[in-house]
C-alpha cells in the first residue's frame, strides 16, 4: 500500500506540471474538458481490489515462482472492434498460458494487452506527405490513420469512443475467463483452424491429450471443476500504457476501502520507454496511482536513473509493483541488460523483469512493410534468460504484440512467412504482430527456456 508520506503533493493531475512529451495537443479546450467530465462520471472499468490482485500475483513471479505473460495488439482500434478478434487474442493466450505452465511448470500470470491500449507516442507530431503537413495518427483514441485533415485532428471524443470499447471487450474479456470458455476441459476446443498448418499445432494436441487425461485421472480421485473453480475458469487483468493522460487522469479514482488513488482503466499500466525519463509528467501520475506498473527500459536507459526511478514509483519497495520492461534488441539485449539487472539486485528492489523482444527488432522489409523477423524475437528472448541465468535472477515475463488472426506482420516462425509474403494479410495500425502461430511457437520455445532455468536452479540448491 502507497503510505500518506510518499504521496505527499501528488494529485491525479499534478503530471500538469512536469514535462508532458507525447501527448496531443487538442485545440478546442471546452471539448476537452467535456469529454475528461464525461469520463470522470462514468463507471470505473476496474475495481481497486483485482488491481490489488494482480500486484499480489505479480509478487510471486518477482519472487521466481510464477511467469507473467503479457500481450496483444500494439494498437487496439475502432475498425478491428469484433467480438471475433477479442476472442482469438484470448484464445492464444489461453493457449500459450497451456503451454508455459504445461511445459514450463510454472503458474503463468496472464495480463493482455487490450480493452484499453490505443494511444501511441509518436516521434514527431506530424506527418508531411506530397508537401502536405497533418498531426501524425496517436491512435484510435486521439485521431483516425487515414491521412486527411478532418480524420487526423485530434478529437477530445475519441477519448469517450475508446472508454465505450474497453468497457464492452473487457466485458467480453470477463466472461470467457470466469463463464467456461477457458475451462481446461475446453483446452482441445482453443485449437485454431489455420493452426493446422503449423508444426507447433500437433504438439499442442498432444498437451491437450495429456491435460485431457490429468483431468480424468484427478476427477476419479474426486478433484473436478465442481469442486476445483480454478479448473472451470481463469484470472485474466488487463493492461496499456497510460501515454494519453487526460483519459488516465478522468479513469482515475479513490478506493472507497483504502483511500488509495487507482488508475481504474485498466489493472495494469506501463510507461513507455519515452517517457519514462527523470521529471516526466507520466513518471508523475503514475508514481500516484496504486495499481501494479510497468517500465519499459531500453538501451538508453542508465543504472543510476532506472534505480531514481525505482525510488520514485515503488519507495515502499513492495514486491508486485513494478515490472521491468527490457527491449533492447536482439544484438544489444545481452551487452546491454545486466548492468540494469546488477543495480537493481544490489540496491535491494523487488522487481518483475519482463522482456519485451518486438520493440527493438523492427526492420524495414525490402518490401517495404515495417516487419520483426522471428529469429530475431527469439534471440533476444534467449538473450534476456542467458543474462539472468548468469546474474541468478529470474527471467520473469514476456511482452509481446500478438494477434489471434492468421496476419502475416512478422517475417519467419514455423510457418516460414517471407518478405514477399508479408502483404498477403499486413493489418496492424501501428507495430507488426506475431500471429497465433508464432505466437503459439514462442511459447513452446519459452517454456524449454524455463525448464532450463529450474535445472540450473535445481543444481545449484543441490
Ligand atoms: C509499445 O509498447 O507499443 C511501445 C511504444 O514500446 P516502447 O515504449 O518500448 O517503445
Ligand atoms: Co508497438
Amino acid at each position: 500500500m502507497i503510505g500518506i508520506e510518499v504521496n505527499t503533493n501528488w494529485t491525479p493531475d499534478s503530471w500538469k506540471s512536469h514535462e508532458a512529451r507525447h501527448l496531443p495537443t487538442y485545440l478546442d479546450a471546452g471539448a476537452l474538458a467535456a469529454a475528461e467530465q464525461k469520463l470522470a462520471d462514468y463507471p470505473p472499468l476496474v475495481f481497486a481490489g483485482e488491481a490489488r490482485a494482480l500486484k499480489a500475483s505479480l509478487a510471486e513471479v518477482a519472487n521466481g515462482e510464477a511467469f507473467l505473460l503479457q500481450g496483444g495488439d500494439c494498437a487496439e482500434s475502432f475498425a478491428e472492434f469484433h467480438p471475433n478478434n477479442i476472442r482469438d487474442t484470448f484464445r492464444v493466450l489461453l493457449q500459450m498460458a497451456v503451454v508455459l505452465t504445461f511445459a514450463g511448470k510454472l503458474p503463468v500470470v496472464k495480463v493482455g494487452r487490450i480493452a484499453g491500449q490505443f494511444a501511441k507516442p509518436r516521434s514527431s507530431d506530424t506527418e508531411t506527405k506530397d508537401g502536405v503537413t497533418l498531426p501524425s495518427y496517436f491512435g484510435d483514441n486521439v485521431n483516425g490513420i487515414e491521412f486527411d485533415a478532418e480524420t487526423r485532428r485530434n478529437d477530445p471524443e475519441r477519448m469517450v469512443r475508446a472508454y465505450s470499447q474497453a468497457a464492452a471487450t473487457l466485458n467480453l474479456l470477463r466472461a470467457f475467463a470466469g463463464g467456461g470458455y477457458a475451462n481446461l476441459r475446453q483446452v482441445h476446443q482453443w485449437t485454431l483452424d489455420f493452426m493446422g498448418r503449423s508444426p507447433w499445432a500437433e504438439k499442442f494436441d498432444e498437451i491437450s491429450v495429456r491435460i485431457g487425461e490429468a483431468l480424468d485421472f484427478m476427477e476419479a480421485c474426486g478433484v473436478d471443476p465442481a469442486t476445483v473453480p480454478q479448473l472451470q475458469g481463469t484470472s485474466f487483468h488487463t493492461s496499456h500504457e497510460a501515454l494519453l493522460l487526460p483519459y488516465e487522469q478522468a479513469m482515475t479514482r479513490q478506493d472507497s476501502l483504502t483511500g488509495d488513488w487507482f488508475d481504474t482503466s485498466a489493472h495494469m499500466l506501463w510507461i513507455g520507454d519515452r517517457t519514462r525519463f527523470e521529471g516526466s509528467a507520466h513518471v508523475e501520475f503514475a508514481r500516484g496511482i496504486g495499481n501494479p506498473l510497468g517500465m519499459k527500459c531500453g538501451p538508453s536507459m542508465e543504472p543510476d536513473v532506472l534505480l531514481k526511478l525505482l525510488d520514485t514509483l515503488n519507495p515502499g519497495r513492495e514486491a508486485g509493483r513494478i515490472t521491468l520492461i527490457s527491449r533492447f534488441g536482439h544484438d544489444k539485449v545481452e551487452a546491454g541488460l545486466p548492468k540494469l539487472v546488477r543495480a537493481v539486485k544490489a540496491e535491494g528492489h523487488p522487481v518483475v523483469w519482463s522482456c519485451d523482444p518486438m520493440h527493438g527488432n523492427v526492420i524495414k522489409a525490402d518490401s517495404g512493410y515495417k516487419t520483426r523477423p522471428f529469429d530475431r524475437i527469439m534471440t533476444e528472448v534467449q538473450g534476456f534468460f542467458a543474462v539472468h541465468r548468469a546474474e541468478g535472477t529470474h527471467a520473469g515475463g514476456v511482452h509481446i504484440e500478438m494477434t489471434g488472426q492468421d496476419v502475416t506482420e512478422c517475417t519467419g516462425g514455423g510457418v516460414a512467412i517471407t518478405d514477399a509474403g508479408l502483404s498477403d494479410r499486413y493489418h496492424t495500425h501501428c507495430d507488426p504482430r506475431l500471429n497465433a502461430a508464432q505466437s503459439l511457437e514462442l511459447a513452446f520455445k519459452i517454456a524449454e527456456l524455463l525448464n532450463d532455468e529450474a535445472t540450473e536452479r535445481a543444481r545449484q540448491a543441490a
